[in-house]
């Protein structure tokens, strides 16, 4: 059986009891969210013994559950709330359907707790995506960040430029040209619709005005001189630049702004910015500062790699802090200006870093990232004038470059985003890495017997 601290992200209060409830054939769900009670799996009543309860005045995704011998009682005070609460659950539910007794109350640290995918680098299908989805909400993750488009690849097909995804989709796209397909305007809506039925917000991410070269080889009208470029499937970065001088890149811009805020009813909507070496700093302010606007217009909040905050920022706007150096002054001014900051710092949060050094999947330029490393850091103290209080949250990234299949992404997600749904849900107080290496380990059985590859750390006793 397992122990009522036996829960990743590590919920905030937790009071076991000897009681031990435990889930038969004749249990039943009742009472409130129905709908989220069903992913429980278990049939409903209305004099259920496992029960929702509408109330509870913390955040959305605040909940708390007690367990006695004859019943379960999930309190929380919206959908989010109970659909967390489902999540500890089932991960306190041993296989022979016992959960131990107490009382568990919780409430998450930070509002955004994100994975990124780079389905540009190499695609994922919608069926690879909801699979994704399913294993990440298990630890509280709840927003999905998609790298839609970069120099290899396009990969949301945008009314009124048909050759976005029909050339830059096709066949040979990709890294290696390895990574081919696209999602139409409904297969994304139904990768929206399936994360928000898990209480998971899409970010979609059009990077510009670097990371362009797919777009351009779609479109000469999008170069400097109309020539057309070669198609790239190599992994250099920074040679590609959208030209801030020519009103041709502000329709285009604004068309697929437009598109991708309106098929995404979540509030974000990322613009990259990031390495745009191929662009001078005063090309990339005047950029900004058309397309910032732009983002408000269709109603969505700006989040930006920090190089966005090179620029003057709308305060809504978000730096999303990637790199490793231990300072940032202009991520740093933003948020003395109001902005708050995504944390993503590539040496703990990167899942597309190398565990080991001989490791076979992944890239190294942030270094090596073993479980124990992307655990032992807290994003308050990452950033000099970047405090607790402006922080939106922490994201974990992975990109593409060297995966090749769902296997691939699932080896590298796991266990490091786990580490990193703790540093974003539990309170930084109640942390602890021994703890956390004893209650990951009790999760090898349960994704090998949910076929969900995993990198077996040596730095966890698995069971
Ligand atoms: C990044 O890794 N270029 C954001």
């Amino acid at each position: 059986m397992r122990l009522l601290d036996d829960v990743i992200p590590l919920p905030v209060t937790v009071q076991p009891s000897s009681a031990v409830f435990t889930i038969t054939a004749d249990t039943r769900v009742s009472g409130d969210y129905p709908e989220v009670a069903a992913f429980l799996g278990l049939p409903s009543s209305p004099a259920g013994d496992v029960r929702f309860v509408a109330g509870g005045d913390g955040p959305d995704e605040s909940y708390s559950i007690d367990i006695s011998d004859e019943s379960v009682t999930v309190t929380a005070p919206a959908p989010a709330g109970a659909f967390a609460a489902v999540q500890t659950l089932q991960q306190l539910r041993s296989s022979d359907g016992r959960l131990p007794g107490g009382h568990i109350s919780d409430r998450p640290r930070f509002a955004y707790r994100g994975v990124m995918l780079d389905v540009a680098r190499h695609f994922f299908t919608v069926d690879e995506v909801k699979s994704y989805i399913d294993a990440i909400v298990a630890f509280k993750i709840n927003h999905l960040h998609l790298h839609l488009t970069d120099d290899q690849g396009w990969r949301i097909e945008i009314p009124g430029w048909p050759r976005l995804t029909e050339v830059s989709g096709a066949a040979g796209t990709g890294v290696d040209g390895v990574g081919p397909g696209f999602y139409t305007r409904d297969h994304y809506r139904e990768i929206v619709a399936y994360a928000a039925e898990r209480f998971v917000t899409v970010v979609p991410e059009i990077d510009m005005p670097g990371h362009v070269n797919a777009a351009q080889f779609a479109y000469p009208s999008l170069t400097a001189d109309g020539e057309p470029v070669t198609q790239r499937t190599d992994g250099e970065v920074g040679y590609s630049s959208l030209v801030a001088g020519s009103e041709t890149t502000y329709t285009f811009v604004e068309d697929v702004i437009r598109e991708v805020a309106a098929l995404t009813p979540g509030p974000f909507l990322h613009i990259g910015g990031d390495e745009a070496q191929a662009t001078t700093a005063d090309d990339y302010r005047t950029f900004m500062s058309r397309v910032l606007p732009m983002v408000g217009k269709y109603g969505k909040r700006a989040i930006g790699w920090h190089e966005m905050a090179t620029v003057d920022l709308p305060d809504t706007a978000v730096p999303q802090f990637w790199r490793t150096e231990p300072d940032d002054e202009a991520t740093a001014r933003a948020v003395a200006a109001g902005s708050q900051v995504i944390m993503s710092p590539a040496d703990r949060t990167y899942l597309d870093m190398k565990y080991t050094p001989d490791f076979p999947l992944g890239l190294d330029w942030a270094g090596c990232v073993e479980l124990d490393r992307a655990y032992d850091w807290d994003p308050a103290d990452r950033l000099p004038g970047v405090p607790e209080h402006s922080l939106l949250g922490v994201e974990a990234a992975l990109w593409s470059e060297t995966l090749r299949s769902l296997a691939d992404v699932q080896t590298m997600t796991f266990p490091r985003l786990p580490a990193i749904a703790e540093i974003g849900w539990t309170p930084r107080a109640a942390r602890d890495w021994s703890s956390f290496r004893r209650r990951v380990g009790a999760y090898g059985a349960r994704w090998r017997s949910g076929n969900i590859a995993y990198h077996p750390s040596p730095t966890v006793d698995w069971e």
